[in-house]
């Protein structure tokens, strides 16, 4: 797993060894305790690191104004399951108080992408909008805007290209493609636009490939006059593996990704050759014990099958005490996701008729 390298993908596949990264980076390791009742994901270490996280649990705690903000790159027609996890993380924060901001990165998807403004579009309102309501956004609490739409976010961009230099973009990118140099300023004039009527915190919730921009944004947020901006919180979220153990979770390894949707056969398919933790043979699980900190299953009910706690602790426990076989265990995770993705496509149609009356920002 990569972890050695001074520069993360922005736009790569790759796993990385997160606590490496972490370390390199100088980010510290997440502290649920500081949080109000804190989500399945930030108790189960899927959150597991955080810049600003003192400042961002005040804030909450005092009842501060804050907001939370994520973007949507639409470049698929399928969201994976890493993607639901950042979307369930701004949930927890617009349930605790957060102003919450949904881009599209249409600007984005078309310059380093190749996907017209037009079909970014399309996508956007067919599909990913519609997809973050069913995951648990509330529409009517949210703020949604295209890039393309949003003057101000392209006239900050612009600004902010005058703070950063080329070798400070190889620096932190590896390299500097004109495209992404755009993509870059547009998206730190995104994680700043809440801020453009009011200067207050906010909290960025994203997978470790971002972590980029997020330095570029508070090393831009630096350079100008101190008052302008407050430098955002951020949080890191640890992706699902690819089921099949591997550290790519590229779209060149579908068998390994369970996507959304999908129909519960083709999911139900990919749990059934899943690497587990199990023994090889029945005998010697039933007197070892399996190991369900290896097993990508017991990975799936963690970070979106279980929401229960101790129903978690018990399925660990009757794994590593020889109670349950793969076999059984696999049929049991199958059940779950299957009536997962039944409520998913439910939950997608309500929201299409919900985000008819979607007022979208423009300025
Ligand atoms: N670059 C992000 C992606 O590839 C999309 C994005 C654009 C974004 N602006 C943002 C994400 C602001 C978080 C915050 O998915
Ligand atoms: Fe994984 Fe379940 Fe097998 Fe344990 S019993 S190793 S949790 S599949």
């Amino acid at each position: 797993m990569k972890g050695d390298s001074d520069f993360i993908d922005v736009y790569g596949s790759e796993l990385y060894d997160y606590d490496k990264i972490a370390r390199r980076f100088g980010i510290a390791g997440f502290r649920r305790e500081l949080f109000p009742s804190p989500s399945r994901l930030m108790r189960r270490g899927v959150v597991f690191s955080a810049r600003g996280q003192r400042e961002l649990a005040e804030a909450i705690s005092k009842g501060k104004d804050y907001y939370a903000l994520t973007g949507i790159m639409p470049t698929a027609d399928r969201i994976h399951l890493g993607t639901k996890s950042v979307v369930e993380t701004i949930a927890y924060f617009q349930e605790h108080g957060a102003d919450t901001f949904i881009l599209v990165a249409d600007l984005e998807a078309a310059a380093a992408r190749g996907v017209s403004l037009k079909e970014a579009r399309k996508r956007a309102l067919e599909f990913y909008i519609p997809a973050y309501v069913a995951l648990g956004i509330n529409p009517e609490k949210t703020h949604f805007y295209f890039q393309s739409d949003n003057k101000t976010v392209m006239n900050n961009a612009y600004r902010f290209s005058g703070k950063v230099t080329l070798n400070e973009f190889r620096a932190v990118y590896g390299n500097a493609d004109p495209p992404r140099i755009m993509a870059a300023v547009t998206q730190i004039a995104d994680i700043l636009y809440p801020q453009e009527r009011k200067r207050r915190l906010g909290v960025i919730p994203v997978g470790i490939d971002q972590d980029p921009h997020i330095r570029l944004t508070r090393d831009v947020i630096n350079r100008m006059k101190r008052s302008r901006y407050v430098v955002p919180s951020s949080l890191y979220l640890k992706f699902m593996p690819s089921l099949d153990g591997s550290s790519k979770m590229s779209k060149s390894r579908p068998e390994g990704m369970i996507e959304l949707p999908s129909s519960p056969d083709e999911a139900c398919r990919k749990i059934k050759r899943a690497l587990t933790g199990g023994r090889e043979s029945v005998e010697l699980q039933k007197k070892k014990g399996g190991e369900p900190d290896k097993c990508m299953v017991f990975e799936l009910y963690k970070q979106h099958l279980i929401e229960d706690d101790r129903e978690l602790e018990e399925i660990r426990r009757e794994c590593r005490e020889g109670r349950i076989m793969c076999g059984e265990c696999k049929q049991r995770a199958c059940s779950l996701m299957k009536a997962f993705l039944v409520g998913f496509d439910k939950k997608m149609g309500d929201a299409k008729k919900k985000i008819k009356k979607i007022d979208f920002l423009r300025e």
